[in-house]
């Protein structure tokens, strides 16, 4: 079994933040950001909440997908920058799109679109008249990064990209995913401790960063060690699930947290760089969209094509790693 992506589309805030913007705000240079992760600019939603995010790429990729808004069956969003706690943003994206069928969110961090499309994967496979999902991952960054923190700030921003998924009955088809819980203090975000009477807990296992609540906090060496290693462990499990090598897949999209990670994973697994989608430059790290968006991005330059098979593979704050081989 496997899936078909019917239509794609994605949003981009408006609002470009530069380089050069950060000198502003912090001691920085274009030359440190460049060179340490590759970025150049990164957008800020800017007065747009993620679920709106998330309705705008729904629109494109329903439009690109050429089917009727009531055909849709499921709709998994990933996201860690949810706007309300309840309800989720797949349900408020379902209300939008007049939709009544199951809605809910999945929270894998910057691996959640790997994650999202696996679980979708699955509900179509079932024969209970599931034609079509839409699968989102809408994220603003921007909200919880931590302007104090100059080697975390820099690397963020936001944005959204959804895909519209029909089940394909054959097809390459395989997909890993992992989680290594007792890294979860290397990369986080811890919410604001309630202030009510009778309360008497603490969550104290971040502790080694005290203070920080409503914002990333990141040990960036320990999250680098983590995802040069977390890549190809994946890649390599879901190529070997889909029964295929490296050399047969046309295209790696991989999360695009760091050029220097993605440079590191392909020398390791011994793939040329140029079968990496990258897009880091003009995006920065959008977490979970950001395999959308760099997809998006390969399809409008023509990169891409039907029938190419792709691998996508993320990694990210949980900690958490996955990768989903399929033909475009
Ligand atoms: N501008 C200028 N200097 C900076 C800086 C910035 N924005 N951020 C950090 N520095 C400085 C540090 O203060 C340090 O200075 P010092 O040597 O005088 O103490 C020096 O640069 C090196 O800092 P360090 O944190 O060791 O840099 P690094 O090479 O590890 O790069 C990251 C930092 C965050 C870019 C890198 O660790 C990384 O990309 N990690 C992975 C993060 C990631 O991918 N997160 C998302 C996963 S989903």
């Amino acid at each position: 079994m496997s899936f078909l992506i019917r239509g794609l589309g994605s949003y981009s805030p408006e609002k470009n933040i530069t380089n050069d913007d950060f000198t502003k705000i912090m001691e920085t240079s274009d030359e440190w950001i460049t060179s340490r992760t590759g970025i150049k600019v990164r957008q800020y939603a800017s007065g747009t909440p993620t679920w709106k995010m998330a309705v705008r790429a729904a629109h494109e990729a329903i439009e690109a997908a050429k089917i009727d808004v009531s055909e849709i069956g499921l709709i998994v969003t990933s996201t860690i920058t949810a706007d309300f706690f309840t309800p989720s943003v797949s349900c408020l994206v379902a209300g939008e799109l007049g939709l009544f069928c199951p809605a809910f969110d999945i929270g894998a961090a910057c691996s959640g679109f790997v994650f999202a499309l696996d679980t979708a994967e699955r509900y179509l496979r079932t024969d209970d008249g599931i034609k079509y999902a839409l699968v989102i991952s809408s994220e603003m960054l921007s909200r919880y990064t931590d302007f104090e923190d100059r080697s975390s700030a820099i690397i963020f921003g936001d944005g959204a990209g959804a895909v519209i998924l029909q089940n394909a009955s054959q097809g390459v088809y395989g997909s890993y995913l992992g989680t290594d819980g007792t890294g979860g203090k290397h990369l986080f975000g811890k919410l604001p401790f309630p202030k009510y009477p009778f309360y008497d807990y603490e969550i104290t296992d971040m502790e080694d960063y005290p203070g920080k609540e409503n914002v990333i906090v990141q040990n960036g060496k320990e999250v680098y060690k983590f995802a040069v290693k977390a890549m190809p462990a994946a890649i390599e499990k879901a190529l070997e699930k889909a029964g295929i090598t490296p050399e047969q897949v046309d295209f790696f999209v991989p999360h695009q947290a760091n050029i220097r990670i993605i440079e590191t994973a392909a020398k390791a697994m011994n793939i040329p760089l140029e079968k990496f989608i990258i897009n880091i430059a003009s995006h920065a790290n959008t977490s979970s969209a950001s395999i959308p968006l760099a997809l998006y991005d390969a399809l409008k330059e023509g990169k891409v094509k039907r029938g190419d098979i792709l691998c996508l593979c993320g990694f990210g704050a949980g900690l958490t790693y996955g990768a989903i081989v399929f033909e475009y």
